[in-house]
């Protein structure tokens, strides 16, 4: 048996279809990673000189056009002129590095990425054994096709034309590649950012997306500013003081220069990266013109980022990692190990475990749970110290009273059994047939890996509910906690409520809405205020600060009573077919925890016959 190969009938088709699935700045990671992979080629084959990599503007280009391009260039092994016609005008391609694969090089970056985003062109110049010769990709719009344009010269066409030798950028000896970005037109000045973003576009993202760097390497950005009528008109020498090189660390070098503490811990299926700052703000500050920030988390692969997660998505998983104060203070990177199955979809932007994308397959918190147990110390001692702010009833008189109050309706907080009709099973005698089983009560575990509702009693509908797949929570442990959750009341004022959290909202429990413990209340919001105000009005106009410390217990005893009274009888409601997890998590969001604080007539009630009699007893009030 023979086989006739498959073609591809239109390649122009497919690279923009692929590259239209790729992020504006993945053309940066290609060009860079060809050349890193082009140094250690080098320094492998013996030659172990450093390895240099910059990304300028092409002054010739400037010199020979007037205009601004940008390009990379490297000192790694260089291309000779055949090479680059065999490697640069085929997609999917070996190249020198063997190494194509599904967890390795696809063979389908720069040219996909960068040709798409220059397709105008993209001159590739490359010397080695101190030869130089240079080939231009781009797009021909006549054709509809992409490919290598021909230099008209004045002995015919020519694919590879060799290059003077004064052309060779001074980062090259004998071998090395430079590679010029010149845009979708002719004026397309490359150097800004593709997305309008600040000058620093090219620290910021390389800074992100490169954790570590091989050593013996310098990767180096040229520093440009706003304003191009500014930028020099030639290539500005060393000595000048602006419009130099910035070299890129990577991210745990910039994380470690400015953690006052880090460290890795090592889960069973990753090492977690942590580090804790100080002074959030400005750490955060310092670190922002090269990209860097707190309260982070990032999946690490193959010694680069793919994962940037920053609040709120990055506070949650912070909480579930055990970090329910001070996520500000962290951040955390994941590595995970050579045992799983890793690795990175094709525009390089997602990772991929076991088949699954590493957020909707739930990780975070696999992990968070593990390093939970091994929090580090210097992580749970800036918990404890932002916690303790928290705390305005030491010896629990306050929890005492609600938990009393809560004692006295203890019949309520157990919600009957659900059952289709209501009416019918009144009038019927005894036990309803066919209950559904688990009434609340007690902790319920139950781990739902096979899917499906939960399962017993032997009615009809019950046999129903087992064909029934409720979406979403496939291996979901279901775990309802019986026990009343403690509030801890934040605000910007006392540092305990980090910028942006709950913003505008009035609580939250930390963690699975099921089992959490602890509940977040807002001083802040709207609603909490408002309430403070009408009573100061009414009950302290002369701003008394003992008689304002007593509407505030009032008020937040009271507002907590009916968290926590919510909480208790919503989670009580879970059957695992009229109530399932996710019905829970959606009754006990923030936003329905706000519609509970809203309800303010009974607590204004109650408050203001706690405060009249304390003012009729001034001495107690004081
Ligand atoms: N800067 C460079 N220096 C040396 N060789 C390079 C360079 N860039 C690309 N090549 C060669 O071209 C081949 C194709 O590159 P590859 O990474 O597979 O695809 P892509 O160009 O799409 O990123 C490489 O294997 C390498 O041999
Ligand atoms: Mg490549």
């Amino acid at each position: 048996m023979t086989t006739r190969a498959m073609q591809v009938a239109n390649i122009a088709f497919l690279l923009d279809r692929l590259a239209a699935d790729t992020p504006p700045n993945q053309q940066i990671r290609e060009l860079t990673e060809n050349a890193l992979e082009a140094i250690e080629r080098r320094q492998k084959a013996g030659d172990a000189s450093e390895g240099v990599i910059r990304w300028d503007v092409d002054w010739d280009n400037l010199k020979r056009t007037g205009e601004y391009k940008l390009s990379i260039t490297d000192n790694g092994d260089g291309m000779t002129s055949q090479q680059m016609l065999d490697y640069l005008n085929a997609l999917a391609v070996q190249g020198a590095n063997q190494t194509q694969g599904i967890s390795q090089n696809f063979g389908v970056g720069a040219k996909i990425t960068a040709l798409h985003r220059n397709s105008h062109g993209l001159v590739y110049q490359s010397w080695h054994d101190g030869k130089g010769s240079m080939v231009k990709l781009h797009r021909d719009d006549k054709e509809g096709v992409y490919g290598l344009a021909s230099f008209e010269l004045s002995d015919g066409p020519d694919w590879t034309p060799r290059i003077k030798d004064t052309f060779k950028p001074s980062v090259i000896d004998r071998n090395g590649t430079k590679v010029t970005l010149l845009g979708i037109s002719e004026e397309n000045n490359t150097c800004f950012p593709p997305e309008g973003r600040g000058m620093n576009w090219l620290i910021t993202y390389l800074t992100n997306r490169y954790f570590r760097l091989p050593e013996n390497l310098r990767l180096q950005v040229r520093v440009l500013t706003q304003n191009e009528e500014d930028w020099p008109s030639e290539e500005p020498s060393a000595s000048t003081k602006t419009f130099n090189f910035q070299t890129v660390a990577g991210s745990k070098a910039l994380f470690d220069q400015y953690a006052e503490a880090k460290g890795t811990v090592s889960l069973a299926t990753a090492d977690a990266h942590w580090w804790v700052f100080a002074d959030p703000k400005e750490d955060s500050k310092k670190m922002s013109t090269r990209g860097g920030r707190t309260c982070k988390v990032g999946i690490v692969f193959q010694d680069e980022v793919y994962v940037h997660l920053t609040p709120p998505i990055a506070r949650r998983i912070l909480a579930s990692f055990g970090i329910v104060f001070g996520a500000d203070h962290v951040v955390i990177y994941i590595e995970p190990k050579k045992s799983l199955e890793v690795r990175a979809d094709t525009a390089r932007s997602r990772i991929i475990i076991n088949g699954e994308d590493v957020q909707e397959a739930n990780w975070f918190e696999v992990w968070g749970a593990e390093f939970r147990e091994k929090m580090p110390p210097e992580i749970k001692a800036k918990i404890d110290e932002i916690m303790a702010k928290t705390e305005r009833d030491p010896d629990g008189k306050t929890r005492e009273r609600i938990l009393e109050r809560l004692q006295r309706i203890r019949d309520l907080l157990k919600p009957t059994r659900y059952r289709r009709d209501p009416q019918g099973t009144l009038r019927a005698a005894g036990e309803a047939p066919g209950g559904a089983s688990g009434s609340a009560g007690d902790t319920q575990r139950e781990g739902t890996s096979t899917g499906g509702g939960r399962r017993g009693g032997t009615s009809s509908d019950d046999y129903l509910a087992d064909l029934v797949e409720s979406d979403g929570e496939l291996a979901r442990q279901v775990v309802v906690s019986t026990k009343e959750p403690s509030v801890k009341w934040i605000s910007r004022a006392d540092g305990t409520r980090e910028e942006g959290e709950l913003e505008d909202l009035a609580a939250e429990i930390v963690g699975d809405s099921l089992s959490g413990d602890m509940v977040k209340a807002n001083r802040d919001f709207r609603g909490y205020r408002d309430l403070l105000g009408f009573f100061s009005k009414e009950f302290n106009p002369g701003g008394d600060p003992a008689i304002n410390r007593k509407i505030v217990e009032y008020i937040e005893e009271w507002m907590e009573g009916q968290l926590v009274e919510a909480i208790m009888t919503v989670r009580n409601l879970t059957n695992g077919r009229t109530w399932t997890p996710s019905d829970i998590d959606r009754a006990l969001c923030s936003h329905a925890l706000t519609t509970v604080m809203m309800t303010r007539f009974h607590v204004v009630e109650r408050v203001k016959r706690s405060l009249s009699s304390d003012i009729s007893k001034p001495s107690k009030a004081a």
